[in-house]
């Protein structure tokens, strides 16, 4: 820990992450995480460790760029005017509120807590059918800027949503070994319909992230939904497909001996097997494969959600990885919401990219979601990835029109 003057003010949380904190740091034009050396630890507005002296080193992250910049003048201030006692009650700005659906779960309960430690959320609604009572006290102890409320069952759904301008949806049931994500189709899109049904009635211009599986499939039925209730706005739809370029930029770092924080590899097409593609061409920094390793590390990629199922041995599928990637999405969008003119992400969304109505790509996020697709990734592509464009193009449509069929057939609850 460097206290270096009673004046200085250190956020974040150095307890949680340690040292290695930069590792945590993948996105593309913006690390998650925050910078972290030896003697810039940052320190606990999380509460984790008691702040008595700031330093902030965050470029963005869960403090945001303009909340470090709010928090050290206001810190600062503060500092002052305590005539530079050591001791400052940090107070960021927060002011976002999220939901997360299907909070008790596997990944709802690390992704809310991850959620908990940004100082741009204001309040978090945690909506579950069951059990979430005790996540939401449980959460609530974290001396960190946001109000945890708890909503349990349908009666209370719709009061979860009002206000909220993000809602993040992991509801439904995960894979067990042997299934595929389309496996999962039967129960989660039913679960998904109803679940975006009260966002539409509640918070209309939220931005609405979905995890649930088939992503490939209830992205679709999301949309279908809202343009159902009449409130669809496609640049606020996102299927979250960060776990895929988590799992690319370690895959490829690892490989490649580069440093995580420098790695990033956009994948593009969807989220499920063989419709996962990484363009490894389009890694940065710029780096040369062999066509072996372009196989291996491609299959590994599409298959890393099966290495977990398989490994987990029927308790499930991945979701600390996935809490971190959804996480690392909700904290995006709030920059955007906050003002960021620099966030990118690849995500799954209605796209005219190609062909097909949904397709995962890098995007630039803004105040009003989805503010440009990145079309130079698919150009130049190498042989190999132009064929696997075009491989997982059938897959995908296939996938698109089940969530779409699936929606037109069931009546939406007016
Ligand atoms: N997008 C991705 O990259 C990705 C990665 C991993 C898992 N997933 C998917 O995320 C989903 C959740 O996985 P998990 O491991 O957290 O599962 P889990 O079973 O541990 O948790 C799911 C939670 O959803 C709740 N739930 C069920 N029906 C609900 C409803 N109608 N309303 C609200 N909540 C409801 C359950 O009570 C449970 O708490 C699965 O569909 C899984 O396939 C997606």
């Amino acid at each position: 820990m460097a206290a270096t003057s009673a004046a200085t003010v250190s956020i974040g949380s150095t307890v949680s992450f340690g040292s290695k904190a930069s590792a945590i740091s993948q996105s593309k034009s913006k690390p998650f995480g925050m910078r972290f050396n030896s003697h810039h630890s940052l320190r606990s507005f999380s509460g984790l460790k008691a702040a008595t002296s700031v330093s902030c080193e965050s470029e963005s992250s869960f403090l945001g760029k303009e909340g470090t910049a709010a928090l050290r003048d206001s810190c600062t201030a503060k500092a002052v005017k305590q005539n530079q006692r050591s001791w400052i009650n940090l107070q960021p700005q927060a002011s976002y509120k999220v939901a997360v659906l299907g909070a008790a779960g596997g990944i709802g309960q690390p992704l809310a807590l991850l959620i908990k430690m940004s100082p741009l959320v204001s309040a978090l609604h945690l909506y579950d059918i069951a059990n979430v009572k005790g996540v939401a006290a449980d959460l609530s102890h974290c001396n960190t800027p946001s109000q945890v409320l708890d909503f349990t069952g349908n009666a209370e759904l719709g009061n979860s949503l009002k206000g909220v301008d993000v809602v993040v949806i992991p509801a439904g049931v995960p894979r067990k070994p042997g299934m595929t994500r389309d496996d999962l189709f039967n129960i989660n899109a039913g679960i998904v319909k109803n679940l975006i049904e009260a966002v539409a009635d509640n918070c209309p211009d939220a931005f609405i992230h979905i995890i649930s599986n088939p992503v490939n499939s209830t992205v679709p039925i999301a949309a279908e939904v809202l343009k159902q209730k009449g409130v669809y706005d496609p640049k606020r739809l996102f299927g979250v497909t960060t776990l895929d370029v988590v799992r690319a930029n370690t895959f490829v770092a690892q490989k490649k001996n580069l440093k995580l924080i420098d790695v990033d590899v956009p994948v593009v097409g969807g989220h499920a097997g063989i419709t996962i593609l990484p363009l490894l061409s389009k890694t940065k920094p710029s780096v040369s494969f062999t066509d072996e390793e372009v196989e291996e590390l491609t299959v590994r990629i599409q298959n890393a959600g099966t290495e977990v199922v398989e490994a987990k041995a029927g308790a499930g599928s991945a979701t600390l990885s996935m809490a971190y990637a959804a996480a690392r999405f909700v904290e995006s969008s709030l920059r955007a919401l906050d003002g960021d003119g620099d966030v990118y992400e690849c995500s799954y969304i209605q796209s005219e990219l190609t062909e097909l109505p949904f397709f995962a790509s890098r995007i630039k996020i803004g105040k009003k979601g989805v503010e440009a697709v990145i079309s130079s990734d698919l150009q130049g592509l190498t042989e190999y990835e132009e064929k696997a464009l075009e491989a997982l193009k059938p897959e995908l449509k296939a996938s698109i029109e089940k969530g779409l069929a699936f929606a037109n057939k069931q009546t939406v609850t007016a």
